[in-house]
């Protein structure tokens, strides 16, 4: 479906709910590789997940060794990732809650705290939620923002540009102070992926912003 198609105005939780209805399953179940590469040079701890989806960085971060929670406004994409964590036996390491991010306030403290892809051709809050993700990382921990900063190629025509966060502005979204924070990386990194069943090839570019709580 070409995003053009999608009504901008549609109430948030009914046009997700309708999307994860169109299949069985949406996403491929597998980690997004900038979470993967990111966590793996972390210690194992407690990882939060900002829209979480079906699961699957949930999940990958549990066979890793960590206990993750996620975030998720759909009902059927929690139950999906819920009984994905189940199977795999990995339900207690796990925590899957359905919530509406933009009426989240964060009340723990996170290792990781990790947002991959949350963007939305509907409303969402998406600034106001990631400088309120920046209160439930605990000191020594990473905040790890990773956005589509580019429609993948060939099917650039089907998407809004302005979509398509840049890390400059998830940096600046999150109003860090500087004595308190670290910048790791802001930077757009480069991969080659498949998109929604197309089995060609495409480039992807991802905004990736990494930083750590010094205090
Ligand atoms: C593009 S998907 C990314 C899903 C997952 N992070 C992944 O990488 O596979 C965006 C997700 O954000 C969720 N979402 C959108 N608005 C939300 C909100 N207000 N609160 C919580 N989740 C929301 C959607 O339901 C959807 O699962």
């Amino acid at each position: 479906m070409s995003m053009h198609d999608i009504d901008p105005t549609m109430n948030p939780q009914e046009f997700w709910e309708q999307r994860y209805g169109t299949s069985d399953r949406i996403w491929s179940g597998n980690a997004n590789a900038v979470l993967e590469k990111v966590a793996a040079s972390l210690p194992a701890g407690r990882a939060l997940d900002l829209g979480s989806g079906e699961g699957g960085d949930v999940l990958w971060l549990a066979t890793q060794g960590w206990h993750a929670t996620g975030l998720e406004l759909s009902a059927t994409a929690v139950s999906r990732a819920h009984e994905a964590a189940q199977r795999n036996g990995l339900a207690d390491r796990i925590e899957f809650l359905i919530t509406d991010l933009s009426i989240w306030q964060p009340s723990k403290h996170y290792d990781l705290v990790s947002a991959s892809f949350l963007q939305s051709p509907v409303a969402l809050d998406r600034a106001e939620i990631l400088q309120r993700a920046t209160q439930a990382v605990a000191v020594g921990g990473h905040l790890l923002i990773t956005a589509h900063a580019a429609p993948p190629s060939g099917v650039e025509k089907d998407f809004e540009r302005a979509m398509f966060p840049q890390p400059q502005d998830d940096l600046a979204a999150l109003e860090l102070a500087p004595d308190e924070w670290q910048v790791i990386t802001a930077d757009i990194w480069t991969r080659q992926g498949t998109h929604h069943g197309n089995p060609e090839p495409m480039t992807f570019e991802d905004s990736v912003v990494l930083v750590k709580r010094l205090a």
